[in-house]
């Protein structure tokens, strides 16, 4: 970043994982924070973005980090709620996040998240650790907190240890029916081609120091070369999140991966109908080593450099859409930023027909992977779009030709109440899941039950 003179911006790492199997745990127990404590059910309820600064890292890494052996600015982790579809999240031609952490329950193994956020990063190419949780949770484990993993396992007693690896062994088995070559972290010596598991527990601390320490490696070691960026030219970044937030209005969350942002600077971003053009009214921080989410009070700042997770106030922001492109236009032509941005956005437009089914998703990164997943079980759609079950949505399924089609498949969304109602009145049928999979599968019983 610019306060300590490198071009180099700090990576992007997205936390992923099976609901429950410990990713907010994971990132709470590098911070020292106690963020989980503070939501909701133990559940995430929105995407915080936490950045960990390289002296914070060699800190919990101990012995295992020199930290003159790099020169990243650190990492920024992003949290995924199980319910929401931080992999489907894009940045400009490709993935937004840099690295993955994988998070497996050991007890677990593999469940359809995991599934689901392998194949997306399959297709997206981000090189990822799995981070083997819950080690503690071994009968006959004797916790030694925070040590470096095979400190720790050799510690153990052999019947725990053993029944680790058993468990270990699966994971990688699982990893190898995905097609992909995995390994112990500390036999793997090209992490591009493997995957290291590091075993890791979220409760105790145990491999804590490992995770971060190959998560810094892999960073380091090959994408160094992406994370020389022009760190004051104008920001790019994508919308996690439209927030309404008390006396700012509409807001976003961002996560800026490239370039600078500034107060009263104008921005271009993704809308629902139309690009948005506005001008930055604040830009709020979250404080170093804090969750966007948990705090209640922004720090205002004049200027952000990438990467961070920031969010921006700004007016005419209702119709701005997760997933969107956003893009300062500077001393640039401001026909040429919209022309790019609505560029970006069409080239995850959905194809449409003028018979089939009404699609709504979080973001349109989800939009694209649905839309793609039934293209492949040939399903047609009518309309796809980012945002809630609405009435009018209601409207538009049930003027479907065909019953099949009087449907709308909503993935990770909310249905509007009144919508609910207006669906049951005009016969119209919703489907909702977190699992893209299990959207179309219970759609095609529901066609094979119609036709039957
Ligand atoms: P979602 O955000 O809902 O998808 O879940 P998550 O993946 O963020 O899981 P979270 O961190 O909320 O953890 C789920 C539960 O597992 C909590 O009750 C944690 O206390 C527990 N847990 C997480 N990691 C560990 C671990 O390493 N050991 C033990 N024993 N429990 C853990
Ligand atoms: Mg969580």
């Amino acid at each position: 970043t610019r306060e300590n003179g490198h071009g180099l911006r700090t990576p992007i790492v997205a936390v992923l994982g099976h609901v429950d199997h410990g990713k907010t745990s994971l990132l709470d127990k590098i911070r020292g924070s106690t963020v989980i404590e503070g939501e909701a059910g133990a559940i995430t309820q929105h995407i915080g973005a936490t950045a960990i600064p390289l002296d914070v890292v060699s800190k919990v890494a101990g012995s295992l980090i020199d930290p003159s052996d790099f020169d990243l600015p650190g990492l920024l982790f992003i949290d995924t709620p199980g319910h929401h579809s931080f992999t489907t999240l894009r940045s400009r031609g490709g993935a937004l996040a840099d690295i993955a952490i994988l998070v497996v329950d050991v007890n677990d193994g593999f469940q359809p998240q995991t599934l689901e956020a392998i194949n997306i990063l399959k297709q997206s190419q981000t090189p990822f650790v799995v981070a083997a949780n819950k080690i503690d949770t071994v009968p006959g484990w004797k916790p030694n907190e925070d040590a470096p993993v095979q400190q720790t396992k050799e510690a153990q007693s052999d019947r725990a240890s053993s029944m680790l690896d058993e468990q270990l062994y699966e994971i990688i088995g699982e990893l190898s029916d995905e097609g992909f070559s995995a390994d112990m972290y500390w036999r793997v010596q090209d992490f591009r081609g493997n995957i290291g598991v590091v075993p890791v527990s979220a409760e105790t601390g145990e491999g804590i120091p490992d995770l971060l320490t190959v998560l810094m490696g892999l960073a380091q070691r090959y994408m160094k070369e992406d994370m020389a960026i022009d760190v004051t030219g104008p920001g790019a970044g994508t919308v996690l999140e439209v927030k309404e937030e008390k006396g700012f209005g509409t807001t976003l969350d961002v996560v800026l991966y490239d370039g600078t942002i500034r107060e009263d600077e104008t921005i271009v971003v993704g809308g629902l109908d139309e690009p948005i053009v506005t001008d930055v009214r604040a830009i709020l921080k979250p404080r170093p080593l804090a969750e966007i989410r948990t705090e209640d009070r922004f720090e205002k700042v004049e200027e952000i450099a990438a990467a961070s997770g920031v969010k921006i106030a700004a007016p005419g922001l209702d119709d701005a859409m997760a997933g969107a492109p956003v893009r300062v236009v500077r001393d640039r032509d401001i026909e040429e930023v919209i022309a790019e941005v609505r560029a970006e956005l069409s080239e995850i437009e959905v194809e449409t027909q003028e018979q089939g089914v009404v699609v709504k998703a979080d973001t349109l990164g989800s939009l694209e992977a649905i839309a793609n997943a039934m293209d492949e079980a040939e399903i047609p759609i009518m309309r796809a779009e980012v945002g809630d079950v609405a009435p009018r949505d209601i409207s538009v399924a049930s003027t479907a030709g065909e019953d099949k089609h009087k449907t709308i498949l909503a993935f990770n969304v909310d249905v509007l109440a009144d919508a609910e109602q207006q669906a049951e009145d005009s016969d119209v049928k919703l489907f909702e899941s977190g699992v893209i999979y299990r959207l179309i599968e219970e759609y095609e019983e529901y066609v094979e039950e119609l036709e039957r």
